[in-house]
């Protein structure tokens, strides 16, 4: 695992967007995982902004999201399909059968997330999946004591998890949906890279935790310092609980890896 701190959200999500376009450039085919919540939002303006500008073609990436509430259709403006669709894949013109969600409505539940689980395989698996950080410490909606082994399945809500996504449900937690279908713990640290994108003083003592706190099924983001190719992005507000900071940033100002990335004023 590696982790950049950057001044501010704006900045964090710009080396995101950044490294995901980059990727994308070296292999326009990429499997791209897509994470939804709050955090993504400036990433996603990013990617499009680049697409627009001429500068980056995602037509022919194929997508795969975390995640779908249980009971939402995907044409329901609160679903992660809708949010998909308007914050990344109508403004970058990416055709619809490129585009996979777990769909929270279907009838047998189980058999969705086996399917999903083939559609992955069939696609060779994720190249880079994108994630934000839940409240609970939760990736995806795999929340505490998931099995750190899960795969796609259907999943109960935390109280703090409805609150955090109240949001779209025109701030009542009540009205979130109890369930979810999720990828697995284990789905996503089958992806060959993975980039948590974490930003605010809310998620700080929860990051702490996830990267710097023994790994437990308590909270599932800690699975991923087992992963080979981890790359945590946090703003400095979200890094404030983090111990090892000097050592992390002495890493982005000397590995050559990131020196395209540092160069950049804006990043
Ligand atoms: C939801 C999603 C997670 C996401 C989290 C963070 O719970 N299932 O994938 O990481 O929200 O949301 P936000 O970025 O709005 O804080």
């Amino acid at each position: 695992m590696e982790i950049i701190i950057r001044p501010t959200p704006a900045h964090a999500a710009k080396l995101v967007a950044r490294l995901v376009a980059n990727r994308v450039r070296a292999k326009p085919e990429l499997v791209l995982g897509c994470a939804t919540g709050r955090t993504m939002d400036p990433v996603y303006a990013e990617l499009v902004a680049a697409h627009r500008s001429g500068g980056l073609d995602l037509s022919r990436i194929t997508t795969f999201n975390l995640d779908e509430y249980v009971g939402l259709a995907p044409d329901d403006e609160r679903s992660y399909h809708h949010y998909m669709r308007t914050h990344l894949f109508e403004p970058v013109g990416l055709a619809p059968e490129r585009t996979n969600l777990p769909n929270g409505s279907a009838h047998d539940l189980a058999g969705e997330a086996r399917a999903y689980e083939a559609r992955i395989a069939a696609h060779g698996g994720i190249d880079l999946q994108l994630l934000g950080l839940g409240v609970t410490g939760h990736i995806g909606f795999n929340e505490p004591l998931s099995s750190l082994m899960s795969r796609t399945r259907e999943k109960a809500l935390a109280p703090e998890t409805r609150q955090q996504n109240a949001g779209l449900f025109g701030g009542d937690a009540e009205a979130v949906p109890k369930r979810a279908l999720t990828m697995g713990v284990g789905t996503i640290l089958d992806a060959r890279e993975i980039v948590m994108l974490v930003t605010g003083e809310t998620k700080a003592d929860v990051l702490a935790a996830a990267t710097e706190g023994p790994i437990t099924a308590r909270i599932s983001a800690t699975a991923l310092q087992l992963h080979p190719r981890c790359i945590v992005v946090a703003d400095e507000a979200a890094a404030r609980s983090l111990e090892g900071t000097s050592y992390y940033r002495f890493l982005y100002a000397e590995e050559p890896e990131w020196a395209p990335y540092r160069d950049d004023p804006e990043l």
